[in-house]
């Protein structure tokens, strides 16, 4: 019995445990971490404060204590993330959703709104990975048919977890597994009337600029197109032209360097208008792609 610590000695070791690792965020970190083990919200800590944790949950906060000091992004020790307030179940078949793609999602239900789409109308997030863009697009577009598609098996297991455990509202997405277009029935050719991607979109020469953990952690699928980093993005705004209506838009998320390039490739390949909008930090993120 004397080894029971509280939750509030809990939480307060593991805060000065992370700011000695040097994690700036030690304390909200910490809170997350107790918060995922408890099984209780930062209300019900507070009252439980005082209240002995089990040796049981004390082991596991010390196991993802080690994971996160490691050097594991919090994302995958905590096993979720929000994403547009929608709580997914992330780990490492899945790239962490990015608050960029919160706002492509944001610029996709816009453009739906702008469009006037209808009930059964046909929207594809290509590369779902976790889900996020298609249950984003879910949770405010009622009754649209959405198709979530991704090459890798087995980044669609985390994606129908998450679209399970959102229930009735994500009843519309289908979840096909393929090579961007080719995912799709044949039958949707032509019927696709937005498409919304966040392709894998990083030079392989660019790799080592990227955040530590994102390369040790993250799927090297998820985030490396090829030796230009457009490889991804070209491919599908080619395809674009044979499966989307004549009214079809395609709005991709891509990297602030190759903005101006994709604008002029889009516009090359068919599409009658193209725009670029900027992330929350002001960087040219996305293209709009209008045909
Ligand atoms: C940058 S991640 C985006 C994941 C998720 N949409 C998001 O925004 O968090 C890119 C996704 O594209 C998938 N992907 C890579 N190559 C693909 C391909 N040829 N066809 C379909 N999906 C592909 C990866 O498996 C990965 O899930």
């Amino acid at each position: 019995m004397s080894d029971l610590k509280t939750w509030d000695y809990l939480r307060r070791e593991a805060k000065d445990r992370l700011e000695a690792g040097g994690f700036v965020d030690g304390d909200q970190e910490a809170q997350w971490l107790v918060e995922e083990v408890s099984g209780m919200d930062s209300a019900e800590l507070i009252a439980s404060a005082k209240t002995f944790a089990s040796v049981r949950a004390t082991e596991q906060l010390d196991t993802l204590l080690a994971r996160r000091l490691i050097g594991e992004p919090l994302q995958y020790v905590l096993g979720s993330w929000s994403f547009r307030g929608i709580d997914l179940m992330v780990d490492r078949r899945v790239l962490i959703p990015r608050p960029e793609t919160e706002t492509l999602v944001g610029l996709a239900l816009i453009e739906a709104q702008r469009m006037g789409l209808q009930p059964e109308e046909v929207v594809v997030d290509l590369g779902t990975g976790s889900g996020a863009i298609a249950i984003g697009l879910a949770a405010q577009l009622f009754e649209v048919a959405i198709w979530a598609t991704d090459v890798d098996s087995r980044a669609l297991e985390v994606a129908r977890a998450n679209v399970a455990a959102r229930g009735r509202m994500s009843a519309g997405i289908q979840i096909v597994q393929g090579s961007w277009f080719d995912a799709l029935p044949h039958e949707l050719s032509g019927r696709v009337r937005l498409v919304v991607s966040n392709p894998p979109y990083i030079a392989e020469d660019e790799i080592p600029e990227l955040p530590p953990g994102v390369i040790d952690y993250e799927p090297f699928s998820a985030i490396v197109s090829g030796p230009t980093g457009s490889e991804h993005i070209e491919t599908i705004l080619l395809a674009a032209q044979d499966w989307l209506t004549d009214d079809g838009v395609v709005l991709i998320e891509l990297d602030p360097r190759r903005a101006k390039k994709t604008h002029t490739y889009a516009l090359s390949v068919g599409f009658a208008g193209a725009v670029i909008e900027n992330d929350l930090t002001g960087q040219p993120r996305f293209l709009i792609a209008r045909r």
